[in-house]
Order: structure tokens, then sequence, then C-alpha cells
């Protein structure tokens, strides 16, 4: 089942004082499915903010459609399912942390000792307890992220929405955010995420698209976009013997780096190795990080626009 499907969705900004438009987003389409963590990668002004609000009724698309839960976005009634972290959130400073949760749980239609309970089991799950009763102005950025979590879990959501979770929280507490978000997972909660932290979303993203000028560039696993298909290590036992009649880099630590078109061929440069009596220890097929493919394919999709 998907949990999102958008069709063409299209957003242009366009101020009354500014005679130019901002296409924000365009021709959107995205499908994603239930109990997956999606990363929505993209350079700052990409569109990933306004993907956001649009499929969660914030702001009004241009163009095109989307379901949340196979409903139309336009039925306000989903939202009962759906939880929110918006990227800079800010709280009344005046509210101590259960508070906040308390107020969030109310406007989802929670109350009494039900609420009560929810508020302390998610103050745990975001190791806030001790700060329940502390004013959110004492409350460090890593601290106002967790608050944040918590508050767009309150209502026990099917499909979470986070824009930017770990911004500006230090590595241990990144780490705890992850732990969080891979058991909602298990527990089959979809996770849409944005951010432009790519090692972080390498390492629990099960899907990632990568935004760029309000187009998606590319979907898929992250597997998908870090294996590099035509490029392999030849790891040999040392030898004075070179192999033959094909293009390699020789490493300084003697192993070889050979591109490949094929399979066939991967095999042709190994039985060359082979019939040369050099022996083969290792074959290990190299990858790039999610970062470097990022990286490629904005610079690739900026030249095209030029
Ligand atoms: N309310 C608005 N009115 C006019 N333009 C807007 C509005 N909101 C966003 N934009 C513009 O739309 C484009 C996409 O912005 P958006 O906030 O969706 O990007 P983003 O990918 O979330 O960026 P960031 O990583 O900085 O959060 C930008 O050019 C932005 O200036
Ligand atoms: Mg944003």
């Amino acid at each position: 089942m998907n949990v999102i499907e958008t069709k063409g969705l299209t957003k242009v900004y366009s101020s009354s004082f500014k005679k130019n438009k901002i296409q924000a987003l365009v021709d959107f389409n995205l499908n994603v499915e239930r109990g997956v963590i999606f990363g929505l990668l993209g350079p700052n002004g990409a569109g990933k903010t306004t993907l956001v609000k649009l499929l969660l009724g914030i702001t009004f698309p241009t163009a095109g459609s989307a379901t949340i839960i196979e409903k139309d976005i336009s039925d306000y009634k989903i939202k009962e399912k759906v939880g929110y972290l918006p990227e800079n959130h800010k709280y009344p400073s005046y509210l101590k942390g259960g508070e906040v949760l308390k107020f969030f749980g109310k406007l989802s239609g929670m109350n009494g000792v039900n609420l009560d309970k929810r508020i302390d089991e998610l103050l745990e799950l975001v190791k806030l307890s001790q700060w329940k009763k502390t004013k959110v102005k004492a409350y460090s950025k890593g601290m106002m992220q967790r608050l944040g979590l918590a508050q767009a879990l309150i209502n026990d959501p099917d499909l979470i929405f986070l824009d930017e979770p770990t911004d500006g929280v230090d590595p241990i507490g990144r780490k705890e955010i992850r732990d969080i978000l891979i058991e909602l997972k298990n527990r089959s909660k979809t996770i849409f995420l944005n951010s432009h932290l790519l090692s972080e979303v390498e390492l629990i993203t099960d899907r990632v698209g990568i935004l760029n000028k309000g187009k998606l560039l590319r979907e898929g696993t992250v597997k998908e976009f870090t294996e590099k298909k035509e490029e392999y290590k030849l790891v040999v036992d040392s030898t004075d013997t070179e192999p033959g009649n094909f293009a390699y880099t020789k490493q300084p630590d003697g192993s070889y780096l050979v591109k490949v078109a094929d399979i066939a061929e991967l095999n042709r440069i190994i039985d060359d190795f082979r019939s040369k009596g050099i022996l083969l220890r290792e074959i290990v097929p190299l990858k790039s990080t999610l970062e470097e493919m990022f990286i490629s394919l904005i610079n690739e999709s900026e030249r095209n626009n030029k």
C-alpha cells in the first residue's frame, strides 16, 4: 500500500510585490510505501519543506494531486493519523516540556489519564522525563528537537513527517533519534524525512529521493544510489607479472582498479589474470557514498539547466 502518492504535484509561489514567480515544486511524482523510512534530500531551497506543507494541507498545490494514507490531501480528517515535526519549530518559552505535549495532545482530541500516560511514555522515549517540569526556554537545541519529535508522535500517528529532525543535535543525540525512528519503523509506521545530513540518511532510510530546484532528480534505494556497478577492485597475491590488455589503475597496495561494462568483461579480465598465473585474493565491488552521489547528481542537473 502506498502511504504517499503524488501525481504531477506543482507549486508556484507568486507574490504581488515581486513580479517573478518561484517554481518551488515542478511535476513531482512519488510513491512511498507503508512501513518505510523515506529520506528526501536536497540543497537549501530545493522544495523539500514545500512538499511536506503541500502533503499536510498547510499550503495548496498550483497543479497536480496527492493522497496520504489513501485519502486526498484536502481531506483534513486524515490528519488524525499523521504526525509532523516542522523545521525550526518554536514553542512558547513559558511552557514546560510536559505542558507543550499536553497542549498538542489536546489539539489532537486527547485528554485525561490517557493523555497524561502518553506524555510520560513519550518523554521517556525521547529521554526528557526529568525535564518534564522545566520551561522550554531552558532547553538546549537537541532537547527542543527531541521534544518536537515527542510532539509529532503524541497522537500515535501512522505516517510521520520530520523536517530536519536532527538539525542542531549532537552525534549522541542524533544516534538516539535514529534509534527511535528505527523503533517506529519496526512498529510499521511510515516516516518521511527531510534532510541534508546525508551520512545520517544513509544509515536509516530504505529509499531516498534527490530534489533540486523543485525537480525530483532520482529516487531509489540507498544501495542503488551508492553502488558503482561498473567498478571493481581486484586484490592479488604479490607478483611481478602484470596483467594484460585492458585498462586498469594499479593501487599503491598492489591491487588493481578496473572499470567494466558488464559481468562478462569482468570475467574476461579475471581469465587474463589467471592465464598469467596471478592469484586473485579478493574481488571487491566499489561503492561511493551517498554524499558523492548527491553532489554529482546536483552538479549534473545544474549543468543541464544552463
Ligand atoms: N511562502 C513562500 N512564498 C514564496 N516563496 C517561498 C515560500 N516558501 C518557500 N518559498 C521558496 O520556494 C523554494 C523552496 O523552498 P523550501 O522551503 O521548500 O526549500 P527547502 O528544500 O525546504 O530548503 P531548506 O533546506 O533551506 O529548508 C525556495 O526558493 C523558497 O524561497
Ligand atoms: Mg526546508
